[in-house]
């Protein structure tokens, strides 16, 4: 069987480059070499593209003598492909598929994606409209919002606000503690929770580093819980049982994702059934609000003494290790990392917009379905 070659982008130039390099450490491990000849392709924090030719598992550390020459992707489909500058000499790679494990700004908000459809490479993972929403809070809530979902009340600012103004319209519709957070960005960085009107002006100013765009949201009480999504319109899509993350902190912030040990992840999360079936109901629903593609992982509020469920947000290119919730969860269902990852890249060469007969769509890994649960 000839290997197709997959691209690994990662790394990138957001504030979650760490992240992204802990999560392709574990996609270049767990992707089927029987199948697959990957490039892992990382892109310094000033957006460099290097090949890297060292172990998957020091990718965490990567040492300067592991990466390769420059490798630039062309967007021209004729000398398509990654293109390796070499004493002067233009050499091209061959690339079947791409693979963006990268998070946040440039990686999960469409432009990446949009590179990609440019060059007429097929990539794994949501497309340029489905990345370009959920990566922006406020657009998600809108789209959300016409699906009936509850969400936190919440106000969108934009940093040419009148501050007065706008100080008294959180007051007054949001009201303390509330979550100040930048409309674009991930992991926590730039979020704060405020409690009165110095913590919101400081909060405020934090947000705006990160964004010229913010939302401010009231403060919902429940219990945080995840569902993870797999597939697309083609092949079918199905989510998972749900998770729940225990967090370790005030709120699920940097320090308590990555670097505390006190956070916890509880899967299956130990909820009654019709709130675990809600929760994959409204996943499923809202993946295909944003036009989702291949994954996404959602989240919620689940508030027991009302009932309520609330949406919070969703990731189109969640943490992907083995230890993630999106992994964990799938785990939980029966399906293994590596299932995953040899469902993504083929699903990836749906994306041409031709017609693919049935037979030879890729099936989506899933027992759920097989089970009648
Ligand atoms: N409205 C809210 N009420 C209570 N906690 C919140 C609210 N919004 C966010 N949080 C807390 O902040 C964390 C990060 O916020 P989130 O919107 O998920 O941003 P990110 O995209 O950075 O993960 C959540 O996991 C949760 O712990
Ligand atoms: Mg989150």
């Amino acid at each position: 069987m000839n290997k197709k070659n997959v691209m690994v982008l990662f790394g990138g130039v957001s504030t979650e480059h760490d992240i992204s390099k802990i999560s392709a450490a574990s996609v270049i491990a767990n992707i089927p070499e029987e199948k697959y000849n990957v490039i892992p392709v990382y892109i310094t924090k000033e957006g460099r593209w290097l090949l890297y030719d060292g172990s998957a598992d020091n990718i965490k550390n990567i040492r300067w003598d592991k990466l390769g020459t420059q490798a630039i992707l062309s967007a021209d489909r004729e000398n398509g492909g990654l293109l390796r500058l070499v004493g002067g000499k233009v050499k091209s790679i061959p690339v079947d598929i791409a693979f963006p494990v990268l998070h946040g700004k440039n990686g999960e908000d469409g432009s990446i994606q949009g590179l990609l459809e440019m060059s007429g490479i097929p990539y794994v993972g949501c497309g340029v409209l489905a990345s370009a929403i959920a990566i922006d809070k406020a657009f998600t809530k809108s789209v959300v919002s016409r699906l009936g979902i509850k969400q936190a009340a919440h106000l969108v600012f934009t940093d040419d606000m009148e501050t007065d103004e706008a100080l008294k319209n959180i007051r007054y519709k949001i009201g303390y503690p509330c979550f100040v957070k930048p409309a674009r960005a991930g992991s926590s960085v730039g979020i704060n929770r405020a409690e009165n009107k110095k913590s919101l002006c400081q909060a405020l100013v934090t947000a705006f580093l990160h964004d010229r765009k913010i939302v401010v949201e009231k403060e919902v009480k429940g219990r945080e819980l995840e569902c993870a999504v797999l597939g697309d319109k083609i092949s079918g899509f199905e989510a998972t049982s749900v998770g729940e993350i225990l967090s370790g902190a005030a709120f699920y912030d940097y320090d308590a994702k990555y670097r505390s040990n006190k956070s916890k992840q509880v899967v299956p999360a130990e909820i009654p059934d019709e709130v675990s079936e809600k929760i994959r109901e409204y996943s499923l629903q809202i993946f295909e609000a944003i036009d989702g593609f291949g994954l996404a992982r959602v989240d919620f509020f689940w508030d027991e003494d009302t009932g309520k469920i609330i949406f919070n947000e969703i990731n189109t290119m969640p943490g992907f290790t083995q230890i993630s919730m999106y992994a964990k969860l799938w785990e939980n269902d029966g399906v293994s990392i590596e299932d995953i990852l040899d469902f993504l890249i083929e699903e990836a060469l749906l994306r041409s917009g031709d017609y693919v007969p049935a037979e030879k769509r890729p099936l989506l890994p899933v027992r759920r379905q097989d089970s009648g649960q």
